[in-house]
């Protein structure tokens, strides 16, 4: 099962207009003179207010070698819902991704598995794709609960998707104690935590599904570690943070997974 891999920069709250089309600008570059064939998919999550300076910026680049993503939607599709973006808005972008369900979002603004497995419905039945986070906290890992939190967060977040729409979806594995921490997890354990997930995957939605699903570790990505991960049999790629809001180090990053 051949599995295209991704490196997609969560950019976070970072960078306004300018400085949003300053850094794709720099990636853009970077990244122009490589082996299409041997790239991965390339993603940058800029916020929503530099969607469009972003948009056509990678529009001048080698087609399709990057692609655009949002970091949340809300899962209603207009209405009295003040300070949310609904799908309909984003579809103003060429946007391919849409992450939800990450740590952040989780932890500050009080999404459940059940808003993120509506917006996962709402994104497939839009043709986008989901990057659906995941991952366990530090003393849910010294309890020795990860996988079961997973799995939960997993099933919960595929529920009543069909095995087509699962089969197209993207899961990040990132656990929270390594994000912006430095403190990268162990490849080969991330490759096992992430072996778990397809078992998840496989037991909600079939087999095929679990081979086709694309499955990114992310957590203090850096240029050192991405060749070490991209090695392991089940991560598919990266989602990363702060390495991401650079030209040089995405850029490396991307070189480093050009192997796989
Ligand atoms: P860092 O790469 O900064 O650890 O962030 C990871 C992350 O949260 C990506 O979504």
């Amino acid at each position: 099962m051949t599995r295209k891999p991704i490196i997609a920069g969560n950019w976070k709250m970072h960078n306004n207009c300018a400085q949003s089309k300053e850094l794709i600008k720099g990636i853009r570059e970077k990244v122009d003179g490589l082996d299409i064939a041997k790239l991965p998919e390339i993603v940058v999550a800029p916020v929503f207010t530099s969607l469009g300076a972003v948009n056509e910026e990678i529009c001048h680049c080698g087609c399709g070698r990057i692609k655009l993503a949002a970091q949340n939607v809300y899962y209603e599709a207009k209405g009295a819902f003040t300070g949310e973006i609904a799908i309909d808005m984003l579809k103003d972008f060429e946007i391919s991704y849409i992450i939800i369900g990450h740590s952040e979002r989780r932890q500050y603004f009080g999404e459940t598995d059940e808003m993120i497995n509506k917006k996962a419905k709402v994104i497939l039945d839009n043709g986008i794709i989901p990057i659906i986070c995941c991952g366990e906290t530090l003393e849910q890992r010294e309890q020795g609960v990860t996988d079961a939190h997973i799995a939960k967060q997993i099933s919960e977040a595929l529920k009543g998707l069909s095995a087509d729409e699962v089969k197209k979806s993207v899961i990040a594995y990132e656990p929270i104690w390594a994000i912006g921490t430095g403190k990268t997890c162990d490849s080969t354990e991330a490759n096992r935590v992430i072996k778990h997930i397809r078992s998840v995957v496989e037991k909600e939605a079939g087999k095929e599904a679990a081979d086709a699903i694309r499955i990114l570790y992310g957590g203090s990505v850096k240029p050192e570690t991405i060749v070490e991960q991209m090695a392991q049999s089940d991560i598919d790629g990266a989602l990363v943070g702060g390495a991401s809001l650079k030209a040089d180090s995405f850029a490396e990053i991307v070189k480093g997974a050009m192997a796989k």
